[in-house]
């Protein structure tokens, strides 16, 4: 039985009305999908996954004063959040040359980027998500320069911050992707970060061996995908030694 009202349902995730006024239940889907949706599957276990993912870093930023939209997960598929307007972009914070900027830069993959690199694409999957400016975004009115200031210093601190986390877990955060909203306070708003952050939005390679633990396993045909985000999941902490041999797929923690 399922009386919620579904407010949309996007190619990972659906949003359900939440139980009181500004607030939303994010529920994770097994669906995998990349190329705007042209290649889809679904893999048993992934929303799981990128639930208890996404809480473990939505939490930890929450901690350090970076505001999300993240109040407290519900069950094994599904987190309660606070409703944003979204911005219409997709945010994404580089370290290492990877995936598209590989492409159109021709740099070879794997190569440092001399400093941190922002990018922003329209969020508009029939245009394919293009590339903008910021001379785009102010002048389309996505979102005003004061807003993009937040929403630079904020992939910063975010950018900082990962970082560090996934190297003490032995992993090197390439790039990622993220998208923010406004929170509004009667006439007032202020971006937060909505949406996820898991092995779905990130590109994760193991810091020794460069292995992929991330969504490129499934962009590229590689296989491995439940084992690659468990293996996230398992060095952030978030299940333990003992569940991961006692076999049988993915085991969480409470
Ligand atoms: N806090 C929030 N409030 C409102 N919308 C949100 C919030 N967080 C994420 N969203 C939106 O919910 C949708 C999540 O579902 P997803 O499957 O990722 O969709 P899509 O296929 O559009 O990427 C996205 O469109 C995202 O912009
Ligand atoms: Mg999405």
């Amino acid at each position: 039985m399922n009386r919620r009202r579904r407010i949309y349902e996007g190619k990972a995730k659906v949003l359900y009305e939440g139980p009181e006024p500004g607030t939303l239940i994010q529920h994770f889907k097994d669906d995998a999908t990349a190329f705007n949706a042209k290649k889809h599957a679904v893999i048993d276990g992934k929303g799981v996954l990128n639930n208890r993912i996404s809480e473990f870093i939505f939490q930890a930023l929450n901690e350090i004063g970076v505001p999300t939209h993240f109040i407290k997960r519900l069950n094994m598929r599904e987190q309660l959040i606070r409703s944003v307007e979204i911005i219409p972009l997709e945010v994404v914070v580089r370290n290492v040359a990877a995936g598209s900027i590989a492409t159109r830069l021709g740099l070879e993959e794997g190569t440092p980027l001399p400093r941190s690199i922002i990018e922003f694409y329209y969020k508009n999957d029939e245009l394919n998500d293009p590339m903008v400016s910021e001379e785009h975004i102010s002048a389309f009115g996505w979102a005003s320069p004061q807003e993009l200031d937040e929403m630079m210093m904020l992939a910063m601190r975010i950018n900082d911050f990962l970082t560090g986390m996934f190297l003490a877990a032995g992993i090197k955060l390439v790039d990622f992707k993220i998208e923010m909203g406004r929170l509004w306070d009667n006439d007032m708003s202020r971006v937060i970060l909505a949406d996820e952050i898991s092995p779905d939005s990130c590109r994760l390679w193991d810091a020794k061996s460069k292995d992929k633990l991330d969504k490129d396993r499934f962009r590229r045909d590689m296989g491995g995908l439940i084992e690659a985000y468990t293996e996230v999941a398992r060095r952030l902490g978030i299940v333990t030694e003992n569940e991961q041999s006692a076999g049988s797929g993915p085991r969480l923690v409470q």
